[in-house]
């Protein structure tokens, strides 16, 4: 296995300059993504595994990136459960939502999806070591606020009546979606991921006593399993979308990795959780659509505010549609410039 720069930052080596790639880096932003889309819907593309590989591959040929993600969905693992989902233009949608103990006794813990496994070998043998693969999956609680939600939500009221109201239930849930989590995490490794992410996208909605009870108690149960798995060696991000209120508790999740969004200084979280795990962000995805120049200054900042060792350049969440290809390339191009330099 050759000596990435992604990987040796997942395990806080030296590198001679700081890695990046980007939450969603396949996806609308790009003419070549949308292209593709224009032939399948996304449910075909995540299902035929050339087709995933064809778009993991999109932004590693055109912007350098120093790691490919598996292009798929977290939702993916829902049908095998019992939960449908659909994929309209308006975002993704649950037909038979999850809110009573009978819904959710009924409930599978499945195989990993078959086509996901195939898909991470293809993009394995394409990408010929040329930069690692990120495999993923949905942390146990955001995975629970779309099965209970039906879908994406503003007050999580669905969530919140099921966490507070049927504590019992929401925990018989999060704990078949952990199974679920770190079933489908382990079979990927098995297939060739070199690094897992758990990604906690609606962990932030809760407050700090509930993000122990809820969010960060599952992830921790996930990542428990996958240590105690033949996966145990493979570097694993946590990413809590909305981190700040949590940064006391957030480096006991176990993970080599933890994601950090925009709202809060990489410095002042390096400072709260310590030396003992590396740091992935935290660019403000917005902030692309400021020109080239400023881009640059930004990213100045934040690599000057995380240091070179244990950090893994990164948007604070995912990149959005309507980003200019340029300013991507003008951000990728600043990080290798001025993380070698520095
Ligand atoms: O990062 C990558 O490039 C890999 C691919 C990837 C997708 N979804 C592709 C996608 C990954 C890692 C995800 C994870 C995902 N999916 C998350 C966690 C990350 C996050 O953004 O918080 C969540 C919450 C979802 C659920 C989901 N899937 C939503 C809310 C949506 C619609 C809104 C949106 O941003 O598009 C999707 C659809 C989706 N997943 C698209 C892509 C490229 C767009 C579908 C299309 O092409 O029409």
């Amino acid at each position: 296995m050759v000596d990435h720069l992604f990987l040796r930052a997942c395990r806080r080596q030296p590198v001679p300059r700081t890695p990046i790639w980007m939450m969603r880096q396949a996806g609308r932003y790009l003419p070549a993504y949308m292209a593709v889309r224009k032939r399948a819907s996304f449910l075909e593309l995540c299902r035929n595994p050339d087709l995933s590989c064809e778009v993991t591959l999109q932004p590693i040929d055109e912007f350098g990136f120093d790691a490919a993600i598996l292009f798929s969905d977290i939702l993916i693992t829902l049908p095998g459960m019992g939960i449908e989902v659909e994929f309209p233009e308006s975002g993704p949608k649950i037909t038979n939502p999850v809110r009573t103990s009978a819904a959710i006794a009924a409930l599978h813990v499945p195989e990993p999806v078959p086509y996901v496994m195939e898909a991470v070998k293809k993009i394995k043998h394409a990408l010929a070591d040329r930069v690692p693969l990120i495999g993923f999956a949905g942390a146990p609680l955001t995975m629970l606020t779309y099965a209970v939600e039906g879908g994406g939500s503003k007050d999580y009221a669905q969530t919140k009546k099921l966490l507070y109201g049927s504590p019992k239930d929401a925990h018989a849930l999060l704990d078949k979606l952990a199974r679920t989590c770190a079933t489908y995490l382990e079979a990927q490794a098995a297939a060739g991921a070199d690094c897992l992410q758990i990604f906690d996208s609606w962990g932030g909605i809760v407050s700090p006593g509930d993000f122990r009870e809820y969010p960060l108690r599952y992830a921790k149960l996930v990542i428990e399993m996958l240590r105690a798995s033949p996966a145990r060696d493979v570097p694993i991000i946590y990413f809590v979308n909305g981190c700040a209120p949590y940064l006391d508790d957030y480096a006991s999740s176990g993970a080599d990795v933890l994601g950090v969004d925009w709202r809060v200084a990489i410095d002042e979280v390096r400072r709260r959780v310590g030396t003992g795990v590396a740091l992935q962000g935290n660019l403000d995805p917005g902030a692309l659509f400021a020109p080239p120049a400023e881009i640059r200054t930004r990213v100045a900042d934040i690599l000057a505010r995380a240091g070179s060792t244990g950090h893994i350049f990164n948007l604070g969440h995912g990149v959005l549609p309507e980003t200019d290809p340029e300013h991507v390339r003008a951000m990728v191009t600043a990080v290798k410039e001025l993380s070698a330099s520095s």
